[in-house]
């Protein structure tokens, strides 16, 4: 089995933002997920750096575009290692193999006759790169960004999608998870409903991008650019990658660019002759407590490597893949991070793994005590239910349940009340409560990597997969070494 993911490319016009890092985390976490599970994945991720918003953007900072993209991508970069993203590729459009495949992908669809020379004349948002028809604006402005959009009129070349109309009602009709949830389908499915109008595809007054093959005064439009970073990431045509990934399983998106990840880019793949990617995923969006949504623009963001040097990264990743229920938008705070990290990471797990290493090296002299596993602490581990949680996408939901089988691991504890007991019981208690921890370790390497690592180190165990999430494979005779608390409190003020 293979599994390829993608998320969108940011555009790295700006700093990093919270949102960006949220996107890449959940993608990161199914990765990791389809890894564990024994699949080959693929995980690409990068950034968008063409067109005039990457200009004007430049000029403001003195540089050229170029060195302004290359300076930019380096801290998107640096996000993915600081955030821990297990990305295959991190792609750049600037990169000259996928200049190549734009302009084939272009030159191809004109090949088939499906673009054609003609002028455009619209309201175009620098912010969204998108043009927009009088009706769509919100008070007159940009409905994302609430910013005037300017009257642009250029030659242009034009991409008949609008002949894509019905195809592309069919398929959605045919196909339930080709956008998720499934609301959003319906979304896309109404909005075609009404007319759907060729899309220009070139600009011409402007030449940050990539040149059009069959006439090098116009650049691609950035769209026409970026979606096509999802075939080029695995070398199409003929790489290895492309042939053994696509379709993509996932492309990852928030709910702002859905339209052009359905329309546009189905409407694209089908004129050039590539399948269409499997699922469609929205995530949501990720305001601030303030009720303030955050955005670039307006300069309410949260900066995401700030974070990653405050706290423990995985108390970051954990607030975030808990806090919010996958597909809703959520808040973000520091004061619901550390209370999330007091409550549940330091004294649910954190105090289950030293409690139990505290007792096995007093009572066992550090060495895990062979026994056999408590039937009635084994069934309070819902594997099918995390595993079908994972399926439909519900991240919040499958780490829930991990969690809360830690939180029945330290209930086995006060019940038991091994400190209490002697001979085969204590060591059959002890002896589950190792079990129940390395399972707990091997489930959470998706979720919170260093700290599962941390956990399947400390109890004498290795990393896994999916299989190896049943009890009884410890032996006895493992020796544990207590290490460093998993989750310090932080206290505030
Ligand atoms: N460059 C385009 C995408 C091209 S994909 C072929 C773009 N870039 S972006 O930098 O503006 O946004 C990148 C991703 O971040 C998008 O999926 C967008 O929805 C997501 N988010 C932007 N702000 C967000 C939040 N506040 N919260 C969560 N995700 C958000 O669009």
């Amino acid at each position: 089995m293979k599994f390829y993911i993608t998320t969108a490319i940011d555009y790295p016009s700006g700093e990093p933002h919270l949102g960006h890092a949220y996107e890449k985390l959940c993608a990161d976490v199914m990765a990791r997920w389809h890894r564990f599970l024994g699949e080959e994945v693929f995980f690409l991720t990068g950034t968008d750096e063409h067109g005039q918003k990457i200009m004007k953007a430049a000029k403001k900072n003195g540089l050229s575009p170029q060195e302004f993209v290359n300076k930019q991508s380096e801290k998107f970069r640096e996000l993915c290692l600081k955030w821990n993203i297990s990305n295959d590729r991190f792609i750049r459009t600037t990169e000259e193999q996928h200049i190549r495949v734009a302009q084939n992908i272009f030159k191809k669809i004109y090949e088939k006759g499906e673009i054609y020379l003609g002028k455009y004349s619209g309201l175009y948002c620098t912010d969204c790169e998108t043009f927009y028809l009088e009706k769509d604006l919100k008070d007159g402005k940009c409905p994302i960004h609430g910013k005037e959009c300017e009257q642009l009129s250029e030659e242009s070349y034009f991409f008949k999608m609008g002949k894509y109309k019905q195809k592309l009602i069919d398929y959605l009709e045919k196909n339930e998870k080709s956008i998720y949830p499934k609301g959003k389908r319906t979304e896309i499915k109404n909005r075609l409903r009404e007319e759907l109008r060729d899309l220009s595809v070139s600009r011409s007054s402007f030449n940050w991008g990539v040149p059009v093959p069959i006439n090098k005064k116009h650049v691609q439009y950035v769209w026409m650019d970026a979606l096509i970073n999802y075939v080029s990431g695995v070398d199409y045509p003929n790489g290895e990658n492309f042939k053994k990934f696509w379709p993509a399983d996932v492309h990852l998106i928030g709910k702002d660019i859905l339209w052009h990840h359905t329309v546009i880019w189905w409407s694209i793949l089908m004129a050039a002759g590539i399948e269409l990617p499997k699922t469609v995923l929205v995530h949501g969006f990720i305001n601030t407590s303030s009720g303030e949504k955050m955005s670039k623009s307006k300069g309410t963001v949260i900066d995401p490597l700030e974070l990653a040097e405050k706290y423990n990264i995985d108390a970051v990743r954990y607030f975030l893949l808990r806090e919010i229920p996958f597909g809703e938008d959520g808040f973000f705070s520091e004061e619901a991070l550390i209370k999330r990290n007091n409550d549940e990471l330091a004294n649910e797990l954190g105090n289950l793994l030293n409690r139990t290493l505290s007792m096995i090296e007093r009572y066992c002299n550090g060495k895990i005590p062979s026994g056999k596993m408590d039937s009635g602490l084994a069934a309070k581990l819902e594997l099918e239910k995390i595993k079908k949680h994972m399926q439909e996408f519900e991240l919040h939901l499958a780490l829930g349940k991990i969690m809360g089988f830690a939180k029945s691991c330290n209930q086995f504890i006060n019940e038991k009340k091994p400190w209490m007991l002697s001979g085969e019981k204590l060591e059959n208690v002890l002896y589950s409560l190792s079990e129940a921890l390395r399972v707990i370790g091997l489930l959470l390497q998706p979720f919170l990597p260093q700290t599962a690592e941390k956990i399947l180190k400390q109890i004498g165990a290795e990393k896994g997969k999916i299989e190896n999430c049943k009890f009884g494979l410890l032996k006895g005779g493992e020796a544990v070494e207590k290490g460093k608390i998993l989750f310090q409190k932080i206290q505030t003020e």
